[in-house]
């Protein structure tokens, strides 16, 4: 077994450490206050190859490993889950599915836009009364002549705002529920396509556009279908077991940063006489962030070299974004309190991670739904 990154992979972390370093983290802050995104980065995403990273070159893909694509998402997941998270649904939901799923035509036609971000993807999948239980979704297409006329309603669609194509999902038959769902690739400015910014203000990732979404009478032609009619839960699954990925790697980049930033602050700030870091109790919740960091990017590294060998991932990455996610969730929490009242205030960035993780616990599927996929396949469905 062998654990050391490949030249090439060390090179892309290097160049997405720099960018995350340099580019983003200066904004960050600003940014989550403002609660404005910072589009000028797609672009620069684009140009350094992370929009399309895995993607085939003839359509203007980097042709990276899905290694390298977990390093980026760390990388980003360190210094600002907004633009993280930006990338897992552009790049994995959206541009990864057209990949897998479309036509040679849809393949040529939106991934050179999408790997240059030149246009944004957004994806569509829950609604109101769908989230957890995507396939009980009321969103409906019904054919019509030579397309199909979408009706329905979607919530907390990332990127919504920002985006000039849409991977919708809708019902052709609610009667046959996951079996009936079909995805539609759209561009957002589709007559009967409505769009507004979610209401409230989110705990975290607060510079992601978050949008509420409603479909009245929108017609697509037949060829904005992806992949075959009723083929879209196992469309919508499969984009998800890629960008649950990006979302676990994410994770661990959440927990270095709150490590990081705990180290920092335990070597510098006395107490008593001392450096807290010289303390039992501020060493040992540092000594277990750093065991459940090692575990977590392990499991990340192992999910990503399945996908890389073409190996089914569901099971692997429902793990890795389940155990990753949740630890980080521990990291930002002992960060926050081993900075004392620093940590409660955005002052320092830990208080932005404790705030953006929780959002990385219940998007691409919660925590309960990582569970539920993994036990499903450890112990298997009763036949029936
Ligand atoms: N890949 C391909 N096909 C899959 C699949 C996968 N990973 N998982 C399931 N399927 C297929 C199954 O094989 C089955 O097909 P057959 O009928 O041919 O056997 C079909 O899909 C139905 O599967 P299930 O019976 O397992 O479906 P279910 O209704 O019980 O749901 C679930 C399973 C895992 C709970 C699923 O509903 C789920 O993942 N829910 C969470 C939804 C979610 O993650 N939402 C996130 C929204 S997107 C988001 O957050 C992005 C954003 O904007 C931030």
């Amino acid at each position: 077994m062998n654990f050391d990154p490949t030249p090439t992979q060390q090179e892309i972390q290097q160049m997405a450490r720099q960018f995350a370093q340099e580019e983003v983290a200066p904004l960050a802050r600003e940014t989550d206050e403002s609660g404005e995104f910072p589009l000028h980065l797609v672009k620069r995403m684009g140009e350094l190859g992370f929009l399309a990273a895995t993607i085939d070159p003839a359509y203007g893909g980097s042709e990276m490993d899905y290694l390298s694509y977990t390093l980026i998402s760390e990388e980003l997941g360190r210094v600002d889950s907004s633009v993280r998270g930006f990338l897992a649904v552009h790049g994995s939901l959206v541009s990864l599915c057209i990949h897998d799923w479309g036509t040679e035509e849809q393949k040529r036609h939106y991934l050179p836009h999408l790997a240059t971000g030149d246009w944004i993807g957004c994806y569509c999948l829950t609604e109101p009364n769908a989230g957890s239980d995507a396939a009980s979704m009321e969103s409906t297409a019904r054919e019509d002549g030579d397309g199909y006329v979408i009706n329905g309603e979607k919530i907390w669609i990332t990127n919504g705002g920002i985006a000039d194509i849409a991977l919708v999902f809708a019902s052709l038959d609610r009667e046959k529920r996951h079996k009936g769902i079909c995805a539609f690739i759209v561009p957002t400015n589709t007559p009967g396509f409505h769009r507004e910014p979610m209401p409230g203000k989110e705990l975290g990732h607060r510079s992601s556009s978050h949008s509420h979404i409603t479909f009245q009478e929108m017609r697509v032609p037949k060829g904005a279908l992806l992949g075959q009619p009723g083929e879209g839960f196992k469309v919508a699954m499969s984009a998800l077991d890629h960008g649950r990925i990006g979302v676990a790697a994410g994770a661990v980049g959440i927990a270095q940063a709150c490590l990081d930033a705990s180290v920092d602050f335990a070597r510098t700030r006395r107490q008593f006489g001392q450096r807290i870091g010289d303390f039992q109790m501020i060493q040992a919740a540092i000594a277990d962030m750093s065991a459940d960091i090692e575990a977590a990017r392990l499991l990340v590294y192992k999910a990503a070299w399945l996908k890389e060998q073409g190996l089914p991932t569901t099971r692997h990455t429902a793990t890795a974004k389940l155990f990753a996610t949740e630890i980080a969730a521990r990291a930002a929490d002992q960060a926050v309190l081993i900075h004392g009242g620093r940590g409660y205030s955005n002052e320092y960035p830990v208080e932005r991670f404790y705030r953006d993780i929780k959002g990385l616990q219940i998007y691409e599927g919660s925590s309960h739904i990582q569970r539920i996929v993994i036990a499903r396949e450890v112990i298997g469905r009763e036949a029936v």
